[in-house]
């Protein structure tokens, strides 16, 4: 039986010898680097500094919100706006994996420069055990590069600290609850460091990431207002992907060629295997009538993503 307890008595212990001097933490307001940041606040408090990085590929309104979120914790948190950095940084790319390691080697290099400021010697970040595993880590293939394992440059200009390397999401969500984080924080569905940008399949520009954000937050919408009123639970995990193929519809008598978007939904306990959710259809209907509102300029078909875990993986790319 995992005992969250002792887990969190004994990291902060060895945190508190482990580190001298100043950290920072890389933090996105999700369960994990969250957790991650607070055990080293716990162990050494005003000297951690929280850095915010703004991809460009975040959620509606997610950095501001996060911003007070995590502030309101006590934590001391830094917003470093990279967006035109990440967009640059992409601009052409197309294949998957590249995408991830350029994420994930600009990421560095942005907690680098503040790290820097900072005078810190110690970078901390939420990886988990599914990470590194399909990440490639140990004897495995690799599924994914994470874009906290599978970016790293070979030279990095400070220490890392991964806290929560052993455990699995479920663990790390009953350590959240344990310390203190609000049930916001320690329920939250699961998002991908790389962000959006590994839901636009393909090359991953503002207009195209501006669609995918505007679906995803009708897919959250829905489906958590669905599960309010009691019509379905809340899956593990729900969001919406763009497709880089167009297809032909209709609006009113005129002929449309726009873009299609998939709409995941997922059941699982680890992310490491998962069972797409059976969403009632009145609640699917309703996503793809306001998608196909909302976007009408640019997309006009909505398809739901019936794959399990294996054969496809949670995102796409
Ligand atoms: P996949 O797509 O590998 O996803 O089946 C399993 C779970 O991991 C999340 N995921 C990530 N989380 N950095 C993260 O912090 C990443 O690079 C990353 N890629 C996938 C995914 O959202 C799902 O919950």
């Amino acid at each position: 039986m995992f005992n969250s307890k002792k887990f969190i008595n004994d990291q902060v212990a060895e945190l508190k010898t482990s580190i001298e001097g100043n950290a920072i933490s890389g933090l996105s307001g999700g369960v994990d680097s969250t957790t991650a940041a607070i055990l080293v606040h716990k162990a050494i408090g005003k000297k951690l500094v929280c850095v915010l990085v703004d991809t460009g590929f975040m959620r509606k309104n997610e950095i501001k919100h996060n911003r007070s979120l995590l502030a309101n914790l006590g934590l001391n948190v830094v917003v470093v706006d990279a967006k035109q950095r990440f967009y640059k940084e992409l601009k052409g790319v197309m294949d998957p994996e590249r995408k991830r390691k350029k994420i994930g080697r600009l990421f560095i290099r942005v907690f680098e420069e503040v790290a820097r400021k900072q005078h810190a010697k110690y970078f901390v970040q939420g990886t988990i055990a599914p990470d590194w595993i399909e990440s490639g880590g140990g004897l495995r293939d690799t599924i994914k590069s994470h874009h906290n394992v599978g970016g790293l440059p070979k030279k990095i200009g400070f220490k890392i600290l991964e806290p929560l390397r052993d455990l699995y999401k479920d663990e790390v969500r009953i350590v959240g609850k344990e310390i203190g984080l609000p049930r916001e924080i320690y329920e939250r569905q699961p998002f991908p460091g790389p962000g959006l940008a590994i839901r636009v399949i393909g090359e991953a520009t503002l207009k195209r990431v501006e669609i995918v954000r505007e679906a995803c937050a009708i897919v959250e919408e829905e489906i958590e207002t669905a599960s309010r009123n009691k019509e379905m639970t809340r899956p593990w995990q729900y969001f919406a992907v763009l497709l880089p193929v167009k297809a032909v519809g209709v609006h009113g008598d005129l002929r449309v060629y726009k873009y299609i978007i998939a709409v995941r939904a997922v059941e699982s306990m680890d992310g490491m295997s998962a069972a797409y959710s059976k969403i009632p259809h009145q609640v699917l209907e309703r996503i793809s009538v306001k998608i196909t509102n909302v976007l009408k300029k640019h997309v006009s078909r909505v398809l739901y993503d019936v794959t399990n875990k294996p054969p496809g993986t949670v995102e796409y790319e």
